[in-house]
C-alpha cells in the first residue's frame, strides 16, 4: 500500500515489490487508498493487469488517502478482518513516517509484520539519507527555475521561487545551489536580510541583471521576501509559488532504481522474520532501522549542504 502524501517512485516500488514477493512464493496483493482502503477492503490481487504502467507513471496508482478512523480500534479491527479473510499476513507500506506509525500500531495491535519504504518529496524521514521521490521532484525544481531564469534574465527581474517541503529546507536549499540561486531561505538556517541586502545592493548597483531568490514554503516568507526585494533592492521582482507541480511527473531513472532496491529490501526483511523495520539508504548502502528510532529521532540535512547554504541566507 501507499499512504501519505504521494511521490514519484512509489509506483515502480509497488511493482517491483509485488514482483519480487512473487518470486519467492508469496502471493501479493494491492490495498488501494492507502489506510482507507486498508479499513474499507479495497483490497485485490496484484495481477498485471492491475501493476500495468506502474514502472513509469508518476505519483501513485494505488492512490493516497488520509485516514483518522485509523486512530480507532475498531477500525483498526474491521481492517485486520480485511486482511484475515485473504490470509493477508505481511505488509509493505510506502510512505512517510505518519504512515509506519500508524502501521506500528497495527502491529501491537494484532501482530502483523511489516516493512516501511520511505517516501516523500521533502526527504524529512529520520534514519534515511533518501526517500524516494526526491530526485524526480528536485530536476522539477531544477527545469522551473531555469526557465524562471530565462525570463528573468530578459526583463531584468528577480524572482522568489517558493519549494515544498512542509517543515523541511532539504528541496529548497539543494536546488538553490545547484540553480545558482542568489539567496535561500529554510527553515534550518537562521536568515539575515541586513546582510543579504549588503551583499547584494552592491551587486545591483553594479549591472546585475537578474536574481533568484528560493524560498521554502516551511518559512512562510515568499510574500514578504518578494516586497522586500523590490523595495530594497530596488529590482522589480515577482513570486512564483511551485506548488504540486513538484509532487507530480514520471519518475527519473534514479528513483526507479532506489524503488528497486527498497521494495527488494523491504521484501528480504519480511521474509527474513522481521516484524517492523522501516528501509534506509544511509552512505549509499541500502539498510533497515527499527521504527522506534525513525520515530525518535528529527531529520537531519548533511551538514555540507547547509554549510553551503549559509552564503545564501546572509
Ligand atoms: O509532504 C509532502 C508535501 O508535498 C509537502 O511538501 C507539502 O507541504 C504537503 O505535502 C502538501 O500537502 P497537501 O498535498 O495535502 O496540500
Amino acid at each position: 500500500m501507499t499512504s501519505g502524501g504521494d511521490a514519484a517512485g512509489m509506483n515502480p516500488a509497488v511493482l517491483c515489490a509485488a514482483e519480487q514477493a512473487a518470486k519467492s512464493g508469496m502471493k501479493p496483493y494491492l490495498i488501494y487508498e492507502g489506510l482507507r482502503g486498508l479499513i474499507d477492503d479495497e483490497i485485490y490481487e496484484a495481477t498485471k493487469e492491475r501493476t500495468k504502467g506502474m514502472l513509469y507513471t508518476g505519483g501513485t496508482l494505488l492512490r493516497s488517502a488520509r485516514s483518522t478512523r485509523f486512530f480507532e480500534e475498531k477500525y483498526r479491527q474491521q481492517a485486520f478482518d480485511n486482511l484475515q479473510k485473504r490470509n493477508i499476513n505481511k505488509l509493505i507500506v510506502i510512505g512517510g513516517d505518519g504512515s509506519f506509525n500508524a502501521l506500528n500500531q497495527f502491529y501491537n495491535d494484532f501482530q502483523v509484520p511489516f516493512a516501511g519504504i520511505p517516501a516523500t518529496i521533502d526527504n524529512d524521514i529520520p534514519g534515511t539519507d533518501y526517500c524516494l521521490g526526491v530526485d524526480t521532484c528536485q530536476n522539477m525544481i531544477r527545469t522551473s527555475i531555469d526557465s524562471i531564469r530565462d525570463t528573468a534574465n530578459s526583463f531584468n527581474r528577480a524572482f522568489v521561487i517558493e519549494t515544498m517541503g512542509r517543515h523541511c529546507g532539504y528541496l529548497a536549499m539543494t536546488t538553490a545551489l545547484t540553480c545558482g540561486a542568489e539567496i535561500c531561505l529554510v527553515p534550518e538556517i537562521p536568515y539575515d536580510l541586513d546582510s543579504i541586502a549588503k551583499r547584494l545592493k552592491n551587486e545591483v548597483a553594479n549591472g546585475r541583471k537578474s536574481l533568484i531568490a528560493i524560498a521554502a514554503e516551511g518559512v512562510r516568507m515568499s510574500d514578504h521576501l518578494t516586497r522586500w526585494i523590490n523595495d530594497t533592492l530596488n529590482m522589480d521582482a515577482r513570486l512564483t509559488v511551485l506548488g504540486h507541480i513538484q509532487r507530480g511527473g514520471s519518475p527519473t531513472v534514479y528513483d526507479r532504481i532506489m524503488a528497486f532496491k527498497f521494495a527488494t529490501a523491504a521484501v528480504e526483511s519480511l521474509k527474513a522474520g522481521h516484524t517492523n523495520k522501516i528501509m534506509t539508504f544511509r552512505e549509499g548502502q541500502i539498510g533497515t532501522e527499527s521504527i522506534d528510532y525513525v520515530a525518535g529521532q528529527k531529520p537531519v540535512v548533511p551538514e555540507l549542504i547547509l554549510d553551503l547554504c549559509r552564503s545564501l541566507s546572509h
